[in-house]
């Protein structure tokens, strides 16, 4: 397993480059399979979830393939209907072949996701509306098992605007018989990344981006050329970099539109961001303060910056208070900053933190993916030496992190545990 060893203390600056979204990634990948002809893909960030997404696009019988230009090409010409446990339990995300598998296939065995550090995450919501549109479900060994004559449309009202239940009903819904409306969708930028390439593809959708989404059913889709859209939740993670490190950054790609609640709140704490020609130009003009945060879904503040936004206010001025509103247990970093000298006190799912003059340098574990983040950026900003075990987590959603950070100034380097 690798490490992360960080010499804190320097402030950043320079440019530095967002990515290609994991979150829009993930289910572009695997809508690829809904398409009877080759799609090309470009600015598919280079992390291990999208290998293992490739990897189960190859299981299920697609040609998967990234080429020498960087760029992904998909052909679903071969289709099996199986996604293997083994895969399965290491990305949760793979749940979103069923509704693709479905409408090609009209059956599917997707090994039932297990839950993860941040929480039990059932697909309840996504198998109820895959019912709605003619799916009948049965659970083998642990696996979910689906079939289905013909997907038609539906009426659908989530109980809870789910990203991936969203995201599997449109991908369902697109060669479907007829008309599906889905209320109470999520809102994600990501989703709508996922609608535009579908849509790039010949089908039919309408309202994506908002709590009522429209699909009109078509016979096939054809193939085409995607570029998928910057990583906002990377990009905010290194607006928080800047800020922490009281450095100046100008971030390349990052999609300020989709970041409107994170913005809003850096901005609150006293942090300078604006765009300035071709980057968006952050850093921290005086003394950062508190602020009170609540993660909600889009366009609330996005629970995937709440564990970041903290290793920010852990060394802002005064106290603020960070609430949980997503996942049922979202706080596993707080004990580990806590090692570095930060001053949280947990109580159900709202943590009080109140702002340290400094943190000091440890060795922290980091658990899920955006702790680990949250990790790095203390240890950034820690006087001393910071290890942050287990950085396989973050590998999974932050592409070549520690180059990214090393070129704007930070002493970060990588080792094998
Ligand atoms: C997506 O997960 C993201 N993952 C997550 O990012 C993100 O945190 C989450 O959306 C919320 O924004 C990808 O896009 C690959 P949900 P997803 O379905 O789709 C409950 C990261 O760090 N729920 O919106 O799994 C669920 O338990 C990852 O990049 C049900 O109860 O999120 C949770 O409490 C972490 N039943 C809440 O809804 C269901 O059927 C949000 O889940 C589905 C969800």
């Amino acid at each position: 397993m690798d490490r992360f060893v960080i010499e804190g203390g320097r402030q950043l600056a320079g440019r530095i480059q967002v990515s290609g979204s994991k979150n829009a990634a993930l289910p572009i990948l695997l809508a690829s399979i809904l398409v009877d002809e080759p799609v090309y893909l470009s600015n598919v960030p280079r992390l291990r979830d999208i290998d293992t997404t490739l990897e189960l696009l190859r299981l299920l019988g697609c040609q998967a393939e990234r080429e020498a230009s960087g760029d992904v090409v998909i052909h679903a010409c071969h289709l099996r209907p199986e996604a293997p446990y083994d895969l399965v339990r290491t990305m949760r995300a793979s749940v979103l072949c069923l509704g693709p598998l479905l409408a090609r296939l009209g059956r599917a065995r997707v090994a039932l996701p297990g839950g993860c550090a941040i929480g039990a995450r059932p697909v309840d919501l996504h198998l109820k509306g895959l019912e709605k549109m003619g799916a009948r479900f049965s659970l083998e060994h642990g696996d979910i098992v689906g079939t289905c004559a013909k997907l038609h449309g539906a009426s659908i009202i989530l109980d809870f605007p789910t990203v991936g239940g969203t995201e599997n009903l449109i991908m369902a819904a697109v060669l479907a018989d007829g008309e599906t409306v889905i209320e109470n969708a999520a809102r994600e930028p990501e989703i709508v990344d996922l609608a535009e390439f579908l849509r790039a593809c010949g089908a039919v959708i309408e309202g994506h981006g908002t709590s009522v989404v429209r699909v009109h059913g078509v016979e096939r889709l054809h193939g085409c050329q995607y570029r998928i859209m910057p990583d906002r939740i990377e990009a905010g993670t290194y607006l928080v970099a800047a800020g922490i490190t009281r450095g100046r950054l100008e971030v390349e790609e990052c999609p300020l539109a989709a970041l409107d609640a994170v913005v809003a709140k850096l901005r609150e704490m006293g942090m300078y961001i604006e765009r300035e020609g071709d980057v968006v130009v952050a850093e921290a003009r005086g003394e950062l303060v508190c602020q009170d945060v609540t993660t909600q879904p889009y366009p609330g503040f996005p629970t995937d910056m709440q564990a970041q936004i903290m290793a920010l206010m852990s060394v802002a001025r005064g106290a603020g208070t960070v609430t949980e509103g997503i996942f049922e247990n979202r706080f596993m970093h707080v004990p580990e900053l806590c090692r570095l000298g930060a001053r949280i006190s947990l109580s159900g799912q709202t943590a009080v933190v109140r702002g340290v003059d400094r943190l000091t340098g440890a060795v922290v574990m980091a658990s899920d993916l955006r702790a680990s983040a949250c990790l790095v950026l203390a240890g950034l900003a820690a006087q001393g030496r910071t290890v942050v075990r287990r950085i396989y987590h973050l590998d999974r959603g932050y592409e070549a992190m520690e180059k990214k950070l090393a070129a704007v100034g930070a002493a970060i380097f990588r080792e094998k545990e």
